[in-house]
Order: C-alpha cells, then structure tokens, then sequence
C-alpha cells in the first residue's frame, strides 16, 4: 500500500466493471467490458500503482426470481450456481478481479439499507401512491414487460407494455388493447400501492457540478455528457426505488413488504465488493470512500446503463455523503460480421463455447486492437478476426522470438551475449523509447493506438532481423559473435514488446517469462538489457487461427442456443430510460418454448403466434388408454377407450395404426384434447383427440406423461 511516503506518482485506484445480472451466461458482448477493464487494471498494476478490481454478480429483482421459480429452485441456489459459472468464465478468460462477490450479501445489505436511510434524511425520498397492473392470478404487481397486448396505435397484438416494437409507438400499458399478463395470461387489475421514490431533480445543480468540474478532468467523455445534457433538458424526474413484495432484494428500513429497486443495491453493490476485500486484506474502506478520498474512482460500464452511473448513482452518493466517482469509462456495444449478435447465426456467442474453440488471448488482442476511448460499437469481423491475430500476433510478434531463439539454445548453450552490435543496440533504444507515449495510450484507454504502435515496433525488429539474415551468419564461417549479439539484440526487443503487451495478452506474457528465465515483467523493466543471462529453449508459443476453429465455435454456438434457457433479460423494470426501451427482452415466460430444430430434420415453422387466451381455449387432460383395438375394415385408425377421470370413457378413434400395436397402447398414459367438437367417422362417434408427433408411417410417436400422472388431470 503507499504510505504517505510514497512519491505522489504511486496512485491508488480503485475500479469496477457492471455487475453482470445472474439470471444469464457471460456471452462475447459482455467480454468487450471486462476486457477493457482488465487491460486497464493490469496495466495500472504493471506501473506499481496500487490499484484493485471488484466486481459481483447482480442477484436481484424479479426476472432472477421468476428464473429461479421456473427451475423449481430458491433465488439463492441459482445465484449461487451461476456466480460460480460467472467465475469461472471471466477467470478463463485471465479477467483477474481483486474481489468477485454478490450484491446478495451482508455487506450490501447494510450499506444498501443505510445509504437508503440517509437519502431519507437528506430528504430526498418522497412517498407517493401510485396506481399499477397487477396479476391477480400470480399476486404480484407486473412491470411493464411482464404486460403485453395490442397496440394502442397501430392495434399491433401481443406488444410490451411501454413501446410497440412494429410502430414505435410508446404508451403506458394501461392504453393497451387486452392487455393481459406475460406472466400468467390473466387479465391485469389497477390497484393503489405505495411507492418511494429518490427525487433526482433536487440533485440537478450538483450533478451539473459535477459533470462539469472546475480544473479538475471531466467524468465522462464527450458523447457521455452530451447525452446527460439532453437529459437534463429534458427534465429529471423522480426515480421509483421502491417494489412490492413478492420481490427477490432487499427490504427497505421500516417499510414492511416494500424492497429496494435492484438499481439502488447494483451499484451499491461495488461498494460492498470492495468493502468485503477491505475485510479480508486489511484495507481502509473509508479512505477509498470519505468525500475529499485521494483515491480515484472508476467505473467501466456499457453505454446502455449511462443513466444508472451518470445520474442516479453520483446524486446516490453523494447525498449519502459519500465521495462520487473519478471517471465513468463508457464503451459501445459488440456487434459481430457488422450485425447485432444473433442465435441463428450462430454470432450470440457464449464465453464458455468460445473457449471450448479458441485461446482467449486472440479475443483479448482482437478487442485490444479494436477498443478506443469512444462510446463506439465495436465489430468482431471474424475474418479480420482471424487475419490479424494470425499476420500481427503470430506473423509478427511472436515471429520475432521464433527466428532468433532457437539458435540460442543450439550454438550458444542458451546463454544471451554481453554486448548487442550497434545496429540491435539501436533497435532496442528505439522501441524502449516508446514506452511513455504507450503507457499514455493505455490510460487514456486507446488500446487500438497502443497495439498500431507496438505493432509498428514489432516491424522495425522483423526488418533488423531480415536485414541481419541469422540464418546466414549461422552458415558462414567465422561469424559466431555477430550472430550471437544479433540474436540478443532480437530477444531484448521481443522481451520490450512482451512489456507492452503483458497488459493484453497475460498467460502469453508469462510464458514469455519462464521462456527468458526472468521475473514478471513490470513497466519499469523496460529500461536495461538482458545480457549475460541464460534462458529457456524456446517452446511454440502461440498457434494460428485456423478457420475451421471458428466454423466448429459457430456451428456448436447455433446449436447451443437452439436449447438455451432464457437469454440474459434486463431488470429495468419500469424504468423508462430510452436505451431500455429499446432493449426490450421477451419476457421469461416466453422464452422457454421448446425449440425442435436442434439437430433435427424437422422444417416446419413455428405456426403464427396466438394469445394466451387462444392456447387456453384446448382442454388438455391426461388420458389413460384402457383399451385399444383393431378396427374392422380401417387400414389407418386405432379404436382407444380413455379414461380422464370422468363416468364414462370416452371413444376416440386415433391414425396411428402404422407404428402401434393395440397391445403396446394398453394401460398406457397419454394426451388428449378433450374438448374437441366429437365428430361422426364411418365407424362412430370419435369423441376427442389424442396428440401425437412424427411425420407417419412407423415414424409417429403419441405423448406420454411422466410417471405420476392421473388421468384427468388438466395438462397447461
Ligand atoms: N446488472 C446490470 C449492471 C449493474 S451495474 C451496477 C447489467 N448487467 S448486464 O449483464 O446486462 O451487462 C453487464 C455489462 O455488460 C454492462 O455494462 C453492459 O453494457 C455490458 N454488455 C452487455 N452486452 C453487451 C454487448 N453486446 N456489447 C458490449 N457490452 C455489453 O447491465
Ligand atoms: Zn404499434
């Protein structure tokens, strides 16, 4: 830790990512962030700043609540199991936090329930009974994405709530046609509830303030502040932080069945990350926290959350009496060949399937070379992809160390010389004095500036080392000291390069050091020569991109996401932000259609969506087959007697002859619609209809409940 001893240049930083919601897989958008973040961390660390990185998973609110009663598990279990597949894929991908914890926590209860109570006491919470759709069927109250129904303009059916995804219309949801619930398909009733709510519009001078410091850097980059701007024009409004329960968060202080909104604990909740580090290493939380704190605060986020840390959470803390933030580091979004990231592409690519195909230090470089310090989209040109981690990492990078180092171990036992000729001596002075202005680079969060430098300098050393010609040397006669001092001279500008990019490319940097025989880079070992020294025999250290990695990660992510669960949904329940508008997600309820194109010949389309109400019309029962026959002078049909639990059976006459015998059907338990219109058949009255699937002939196959099942019971 520095100590007031320290010399002034030894900063201390403190940096966040976006927590990632726990009711979804860390996919390749997501990446781009924590990427970003690390890099940028790594590289502090790198300059012996004292620096850490927390994050934690986002545990609340009611779609990780809906997820968990859908998987017939408490919240608890499935943040617990997702945190740990969040771990794991941000760990592979060598995203190294100081502190990964949960916003579920005791840490963020506390401080989420006392920065509420001092908001209060600043008097910046107002109440306010406001009139809201409610489930009667579920008993819950419903955000507008858990409502749909026609459009109020365009009469569009089956719309969210607050916009019409065909016209653009926006709307309240209580203007929609039949509205009914995503959730159950009930019919929604008004009803009064209570609300708290932060009132922003107090906060408006200070938050200007702060956008806009006197001598001090601004928070937020130019296209940040030109968003906040309209926002303020358009006027603050008071933000509801209240929710009824049932409700997956935390209760607020005093108000029995009312919890805080997950975006008040979110944030908060890098606060407890930190706070929960602080307890396990001995640091002064307060120090990093206290209003006047000499240390720097930064939060890497996606541009789509720019209102939650822009507004809400400096006003948050600072009417909390807490010190607000250094800089929010907003990035774009990841687009993939140029589109938005698509399942049926195959381009909605999971972590954990593109690491089950590709090394993640390609991923690292690639958005390395792609990141600015723009709020720009980025793409993933997979050709480009493929194209510059095999020309730029491999062809010139590690191409440097494969051309030198094996004469090294060969003629000279490993041993580095004592003296570069004048020309390498040259080249190594030439690339170690770039290391400023590539340091300068990497804070500014220009990483595609650093990586066109370094990739500059790594062509430089390629030229010394053609120029040169070691093969050559190594055959003529009398020529072992220049061959041995260029070769030096390549290894020291390839271990200079291995410095600028460690921050990119960490597993690949160390296996560079254990290669040199040396200690873990820092910044400041880029002054001075490896001379004298003996190293490794050099092993391959990185393969190319071979284009049928890429087609197997598509084809395996196509095939992933057929039998995914729900995509990753957003918990911006009722905020009426505009980048949440446009990022309605289909409500959870919707999303877990079994999907039957996986792996299988089957074309037909998914018919024409219909309304809850329409699927609600068919009475499924289960059915048990007490007898099945043939039937005289039928080559096609079945004769079954059902029973679902009423008096009589009930005669159903079933096409499926060709792949059953009576015998195989008997005492079986299957699925029938029981309110079909009964309908006279050459043979008699066929009163209802069992359902089976398969395209005929031997291939049909007719449904069967689990065990368990009675006959009667309603299938919905
Ligand atoms: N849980 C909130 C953040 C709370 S922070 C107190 C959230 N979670 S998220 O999982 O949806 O997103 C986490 C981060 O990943 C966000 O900063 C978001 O912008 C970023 N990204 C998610 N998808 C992305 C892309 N496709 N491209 C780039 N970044 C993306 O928001
Ligand atoms: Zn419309």
């Amino acid at each position: 830790m520095p100590s007031d001893a320290t010399t002034k240049s030894s900063r201390k930083i403190l940096v966040t990512s976006a927590l990632p919601y726990a009711n979804g897989s860390i996919h390749i958008g997501h990446l781009v962030e924590y990427i970003q973040t690390d890099i940028w961390v790594r590289f502090q660390k790198m300059r012996a700043h004292s620096c850490h990185y927390v994050c934690a998973d986002d545990t609340h609110g009611t779609p990780i609540m809906l997820r968990a009663e859908q998987e017939g598990i408490t919240p608890e279990a499935l943040i617990e199991r997702v945190h740990g597949e969040h771990f794991k894929d941000f760990s592979d991908f060598a995203i190294e936090f100081d502190n990964y914890h949960s916003t579920h926590s005791d840490e963020n209860r506390e401080l989420s329930q006392d920065i509420y109570r001092r908001l209060d006491k600043a008097g910046l919470i107002t109440k306010r009974t406001i009139e809201q759709l409610y489930d009667p069927e579920k008993e819950m109250f419903l955000s507008d994405r858990f409502i749909k129904g026609g459009c109020p303009k365009c009469r569009e059916p089956d719309q969210y709530g607050d916009s019409c995804e065909k016209c653009g219309a926006t709307y309240a949801p209580t203007d929609l046609i039949k509205p009914y619930s995503a959730l159950s398909g009930a019919t929604p009733v008004t009803k009064e509830s209570e609300h708290h709510f932060f009132q922003l519009g107090e906060c408006e001078a200070f938050l200007k303030e702060w956008l806009n410091p006197e001598g001090d850097a601004a928070p937020l980059q130019l296209e940040a502040a030109n968003k906040m701007n309209e926002w303020f024009e358009a006027g603050l409004r008071d933000w509801d932080i209240s929710r009824d329960a049932p409700y997956f968060g935390f209760e607020i202080p005093d108000a029995p069945g009312k919890f805080l909104y997950v975006w008040l604990d979110a944030p908060v909740g890098y606060m407890a990350s930190f706070k929960n580090l602080c307890e396990k290493e001995g640091l002064d939380f307060d120090s990093y926290w206290q209003p006047g704190s000499d240390a720097e605060l930064y939060h890497f986020i996606g541009k789509d959350i720019l209102y939650f840390h822009a507004l809400f959470w400096p006003a948050t803390l600072k009417y909390a009496g807490y010190r607000t933030p250094t800089k929010i580091c907003v990035h774009g979004f990841l687009t993939v060949d140029g589109q938005k990231m698509s399942k049926s592409r195959g381009t909605f690519i999971m972590a954990r399937t593109y690491l089950d195909h590709l090394n993640p230090e390609y991923l690292r470089y690639y958005f390395a070379a792609k990141l600015s310090d723009r709020v720009e989209d980025i793409d993933l040109n997979l050709e480009d992809f493929t194209a510059r981690v095999n020309s730029n990492l491999i062809g010139k990078y590690i191409n440097i160390a494969s051309r030198s180092a094996g004469f090294i171990s060969k003629r000279f036992d490993g041993q580095l010389a004592a003296t570069l000729d004048d020309d390498g001596a040259k080249l190594v002075a030439e690339i170690q004095a770039q290391a400023e202005q590539i340091a300068a680079r990497f804070e500014a969060r220009q990483f595609s500036e650093a990586m066109r430098e370094i990739m500059a300098l790594a062509d430089q050393a390629n030229e010394y080392v053609s120029d040169k010609a070691p093969w050559v040397m190594a055959k003529a006669e009398g020529q072992e000291q220049p061959l041995h001092q260029v070769c030096t001279a390549i290894i020291n500008a390839f271990r200079v390069l291995t410095i600028y990019l460690k921050p990119v490319l960490p597993g690949l940097a160390a296996e560079v050091e254990a290669f040199l025989n040396i200690e873990p880079l820092q910044w400041s070992d880029v002054d001075g020569l490896l001379t004298d020294h003996t190293i490794n025999k050099y092993k391959h250290l990185m393969k190319r991109i071979e284009q049928p990695q890429i087609d197997a990660m598509l084809e395996a992510s196509a095939a992933t996401l057929q039998q995914t669960r729900p995509s990753p949904t957003r918990h911006g329940e009722a905020q009426q932000t505009e980048s949440q508008q446009k990022k309605r997600k289909v409500a959870k309820a919707e999303t877990t259609t079994p999907d039957n194109r996986a792996g299988h010949a089957v074309n037909d389309e998914i018919d024409n969506t219909i309304q809850f109400d329409d699927f609600a019309k068919i009475d499924l029962r289960i059915a048990r087959i007490v007898k099945a026959d043939h039937i005289e002078g039928a080559d096609k049909l079945l004769q079954l007697t059902l029973d679902i639990g009423e008096e009589k059976t009930r005669n159903v006459f079933a096409g499926i002859k060709s792949a059953y015998s009576p015998a195989e059907l008997t005492g079986k338990l299957t699925v029938m619609v029981a309110n079909l219109a009964p309908r006279k058949m050459r043979f008699g009255l066929s009163e209802g209809m069992v359902l089976a699937a398969g395209p005929g002939g031997k291939e049909l196959w007719i449904l069967e409940p689990h065990e368990g099942a009675q006959p009667g019971m309603k299938v919905k």
